[in-house]
């Protein structure tokens, strides 16, 4: 039996631009998902995840990978969380050389799903890790990040960027541009504060309108181009250590987010609420549409406000995680 774990991710700067080559820094955050395999003597999948939270329901199910759960909700997110089990499953064998391996897997995740913090991407690194090594044949955290991000390009339907998994895989403050993919050095504290409204976005479906949008309209795709220039100077801002620049760089994306109709009621309202108690800064991460807010506040006040907003349903502090994918004992 062998567990892994690997952690969730805040964007800081830059997602839906990643997906037309600008470049986004995702940061990893300590909160996990935890994968545990067992070798089983036959060729099934058997997986058990529990409290696994789809779209706010709280649903416990087992049973055979191809034997959807009987849950009482949208039977598209349970084929995807089932997908990326398979996928990362049949990565492992195919790394191990080993195809008609059978595991018993189990999941727990302390991170939302479909809530922008990268909860896919942490379980499929994780599961990934825990097979490789049950087959006695680990694989480096990079080839974790590439075999995960070709289990959620084809779960996506290609429309995934690499900032999710690789983030997960290696840990830190990271950025993405394209194929290219690396950890960020010394990056100062960042104190991050994220509000969650419970819900969920469908990032098909928002990735989808951001397409449109830019293709309708140039000001769009000049949008995306500000969203990119905005990383740039992210990633100075973090070079010099200036957090304060860092989150008012962060409330300048939210904003070209908002313009290219990814936010939502909810998430203004968290942002709103984090920037009256005087937070760094404040943006939505990840597909947007529902699920959470990140803000910068070294004090308790933004965390305090969001708990008080009318649609937060959870606000928390989450640490940079500085570990990727790791064992655990
Ligand atoms: O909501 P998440 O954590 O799956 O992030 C989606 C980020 C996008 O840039 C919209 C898409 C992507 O794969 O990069």
């Amino acid at each position: 039996m062998t567990t892994s774990s690997a952690p969730g991710k805040v964007y800081l700067f830059g997602e839906h631009a990643v997906v037309y080559g600008e470049p986004a820094v995702p940061c990893a955050i300590q909160r996990r998902a935890r994968v545990t395999v067992a070798a089983r003597s036959d060729e099934r999948v058997r997986v058990e995840a529990q409290e696994l939270t789809l779209d706010g329901f709280a649903v416990t199910w087992g049973g055979d990978a191809d034997d959807r759960p009987d849950v009482d909700v949208p039977a598209a997110l349970v084929d995807a969380a089932m997908g990326y089990v398979e996928g990362a499953i049949e990565q492992a064998r195919e790394a191990a050389g080993e195809p008609g391996a059978g595991f018993d897997v189990t999941i727990e995740s302390e991170i939302p799903l479909g809530a922008g913090l990268g909860s896919s991407a942490a379980v499929v690194v994780a599961a990934i890790d825990a097979a490789t090594r049950e087959l006695g044949a680990p694989i480096e955290p990079e080839a974790v990040a590439d075999r995960a991000y070709r289990v959620e390009h084809d779960v996506q339907d290609g429309e995934a960027s690499r900032a999710d998994t690789f983030c997960s895989a290696v840990g830190g403050a990271v950025r993405v541009q394209g194929e290219d993919c690396r950890r960020l050095g010394d990056v100062p504290n960042l104190p991050f504060v994220v509000g969650y409204d419970g819900g969920s976005g469908d990032t098909g479906a928002l990735v989808a309108g951001v397409r449109a949008r830019k293709e309708a309209y140039d000001f769009a795709a000049d949008t995306i181009a500000a969203i990119g220039d905005v990383v740039r100077r992210g990633e100075q801002a973090l070079e010099g250590g200036d957090v304060e620049e860092v989150g008012r760089l962060m409330d300048f994306n939210h904003g070209l987010l908002s313009a290219l109709g990814v936010s939502a009621r909810s998430l203004d309202a968290m942002v709103w609420a984090a920037r009256d108690a005087d937070a760094l800064g404040a943006k939505l991460t990840g597909a947007g549409g529902g699920g959470c807010v990140v803000a910068l506040d070294p004090t308790e006040q933004s965390r305090t406000a969001l708990k008080y907003t009318p649609g937060c349903e959870d606000a928390f502090r989450a640490e940079l995680d500085t570990e990727g994918v790791r064992v655990e004992e």
